[in-house]
Parts: C-alpha cells; structure tokens; sequence
C-alpha cells in the first residue's frame, strides 16, 4: 500500500510527466452500494481535467472519494497527491495536505459576511491567496465583502465558494458543477477567472454537466459511466468525437 503507483503504461495517451494525482483501483460505496468500480486515472500538475458522464455515473462520488469524505467509503484502492497518500487521511488531513473541494451545494456559511467567510478559511496556516488578491480575482467579491454570503446571487456565491478554496494553501481544486444554475454571462465569467487560477499553476479537476463549456476550458477529460470509466484522452478528442457524445455525454 505504500508503493506511489505508475500507471503511464496504463494510460491511453502517451505521457511521461510523472502524475501530481493519482486514482488507482478506486472502489467506493454507499453502505451496500457499489457506486465506483475501480477507477484508475491521472491528473498533471497545472491541467485542468474534465471529469464527465451522464446523471447517476458517480462524478460526485468521485470527488467525495479524493476528498476523503465520510461518505462514499473507498474500499479498495489507492490516491496520491504529491507523494502524499490520500488514500490513509481523513477528509481534514486530505484538507491539510492540499485537497480544495468546491462541492455542489457551495457551502456558504449563514449570518457571516463575505469577508468572514474568506477569513474562516484562512483560521489554520498555510494560507493560500490573501484576501486581497482573492478580490482582484472576483472584483464582485470585494464589492460586496460586508453582504451576508448567504445573500449574494447564485454566481457570486459559486464565486466566494472558489475563492473560500484558494484562501486555503491547495494544490489542487476539485470543483463539482461550478456552472450548474448559472447564466451564460456569469458562466463565462468564472471561466474566466478558471483559465487565471490555472496560468498561475493550479491542477483542477472539474465536473460539469454542461459538458460542452468543460471541454472548451479542460485539457484532458475523463468519461465515467457506471462508475467505470469509458474514455481517458484529450478534450478536443471528446469534443471532435460525437459518437463518444452520444453515447456517454447526451450532446
Ligand atoms: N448518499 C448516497 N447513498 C446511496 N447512494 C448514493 C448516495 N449518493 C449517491 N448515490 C448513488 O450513487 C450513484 C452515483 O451518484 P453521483 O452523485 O456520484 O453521480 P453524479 O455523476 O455526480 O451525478 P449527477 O450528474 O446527477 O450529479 C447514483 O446512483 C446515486 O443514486
Ligand atoms: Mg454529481
């Protein structure tokens, strides 16, 4: 359990970086549920990697797995971040070592103010972007620093919920459908500031249901279908390809 796993002969594009994080032999349930069914993939350090498939194929599953959530339970199998094992902490040690979940519901938290709320991430060393920087990157966020986060719009809560993950020293942000409820001028506004945090190096794994705007921002994309995946290769390859569309993504 302790040997950090090579799958580049595994992988079905040709690569030699060594991976930043690791997926292998994942196996997850929900109590008698088997939901993930032995996964194997890799995300590179500064990529942005789609993580897609249908309603139900276990995309969030999979997030909550890396991040160590209670729930799912990972059975089987191994996860490393930077020669970190993941796989051996719960989810406030995967926090610790560098895990930033974004999870579906935003979390924003009640009767705190913007401000307060990018404070409490930053209660624990290491610090990530300061509070400062956090506003350059969503000028919304500064306008509003002494509104209740709870109150803002759905964009801008999605907004403070990224900018909540960056305030603590990540490496790597797993953001499950930032998109999801959103207008398409907001959409591109945290596309926007995506392709920033990535020019700065971050490694992001994204959800999306709205597939098409997850190719055009990913590098890579993984497909999973019944909580196997069906496809590990590039995003233009996912995107020039409409039978794998059809099949999987139902665009
Ligand atoms: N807490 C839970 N207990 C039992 N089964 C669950 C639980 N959460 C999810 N599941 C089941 O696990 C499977 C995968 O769910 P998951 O939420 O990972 O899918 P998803 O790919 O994120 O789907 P969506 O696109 O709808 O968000 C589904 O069949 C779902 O019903
Ligand atoms: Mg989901």
């Amino acid at each position: 359990m302790n040997v950090r796993p090579d799958f580049s002969k595994n992988a079905n594009h040709a690569e030699t970086a060594p991976a930043f994080l690791s997926v292998w032999d994942m196996h997850s349930y929900y109590g008698e549920s088997y939901i993930v069914q032995g996964i194997n993939f890799n995300v590179h350090e500064g990529e942005i990697l789609a993580l897609l498939g249908r309603n139900g194929a276990g995309k969030t599953t999979t997030l909550r797995s890396i991040a160590r959530m209670d729930n799912p339970q990972v059975n089987h199998g191994e996860i490393w971040l930077d020669h970190q094992p993941l796989h051996l902490m719960s989810s406030h040690e995967a926090a610790q070592a560098g895990l930033g979940l974004v999870p579906e519901d935003r979390c924003i938290i009640p009767g705190l103010t913007v401000e307060e709320n990018l404070k409490l991430a930053q209660i624990a060393p290491p610090i990530g972007w300061s509070i400062e920087r956090l506003y350059d990157l969503f000028p919304r966020l500064g306008e509003r620093r002494n509104q209740e986060g709870v109150t803002l719009s759905g964009g801008e809560q999605q907004m403070l919920s990224i900018a909540r993950a960056l305030a603590r020293d990540i490496k790597v942000l797993l953001l499950d459908e930032p998109y999801e409820g959103l207008a398409p001028v907001i959409v591109d506004e945290i596309e926007k500031t995506l392709r920033h945090v990535k020019e700065q190096g971050m490694t992001t794994i994204l959800v999306e249901q709205n597939a098409v705007r997850a190719l055009q921002l990913a590098d890579r994309a993984v497909i999973l279908d019944t909580g196997s995946i069906v496809f590990d290769g590039s995003a233009a390859e996912v995107l020039e390809n409409a039978e794998l569309r059809a099949e999987y993504l139902a665009i």
